[in-house]
């Protein structure tokens, strides 16, 4: 079992901004590691340590090609032009996904947990992963990234999830059926 949980919305947590980190010392790497454990398991593509409840800027990802999992300690990102949509899903907001339109480019800077400095371009779906984490660091989840209408009706399908989590009965929320989506993060 990782060594911590994942907080699901909407637990207040969810909404702090993360701060810098300024030293990588062993609590840091053991975050890390813990945090890697926890994605794994979950099973997701990525995790902020605002996820598991620790307000430090550092997140982690491994989109399965074959690269492993990566950490990324006080990320900053440079958006890239144009629009890409992309059916989000969250490990804190589990059961809902929903297509966000982010930039489909990103340039990813920070350090990695030996301190060095990262420098990654990114498209497809890392840039979106680290756009989506990165969010969480600032306190924004996907469902803020939606238009006001949309927003609406994907805060609606969350409280049919919630709602038919907390009924018995109901064996499975209706709104989950057919998303077997792994969260992004
Ligand atoms: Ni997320």
């Amino acid at each position: 079992m990782a060594a911590y949980d994942i907080r699901v919305f909407p637990d207040p947590v969810l909404r702090q901004r993360a701060a810098e980190i300024t030293e990588i010392d062993d609590g840091v790497v053991r975050l890390a590691r813990g945090m890697i454990e926890a994605m794994h398991e979950a099973p997701g593509i990525g995790l902020a340590a605002v996820q598991v409840g620790v307000l430090r800027r550092l997140f982690v990802y491994d989109v399965g090609d074959g690269t492993g999992a990566h950490v990324v300690v006080n990320p900053v990102l440079e958006l890239g032009d144009g629009e890409a949509v992309y059916d989000e899903g969250c490990l804190s907001i589990p059961g809902l996904t929903w297509a966000v339109v982010r930039p489909p480019q990103v340039h990813l800077t920070g350090v990695d947990l030996d301190g060095n400095d990262i420098s990654l371009e990114a498209d497809e779906l890392v840039a979106r992963v680290v756009q989506h984490e990165v969010d969480h660091l600032d306190g924004i989840l996907f469902i803020d990234r939606l238009d006001p209408d949309e927003r609406k009706a994907a805060m609606a399908a969350l409280r049919d999830i919630q709602v038919a989590a907390a009924t018995p009965e109901v064996a499975e929320p209706p709104a989950r059926r057919g998303l077997r989506l792994p969260g992004l993060g």
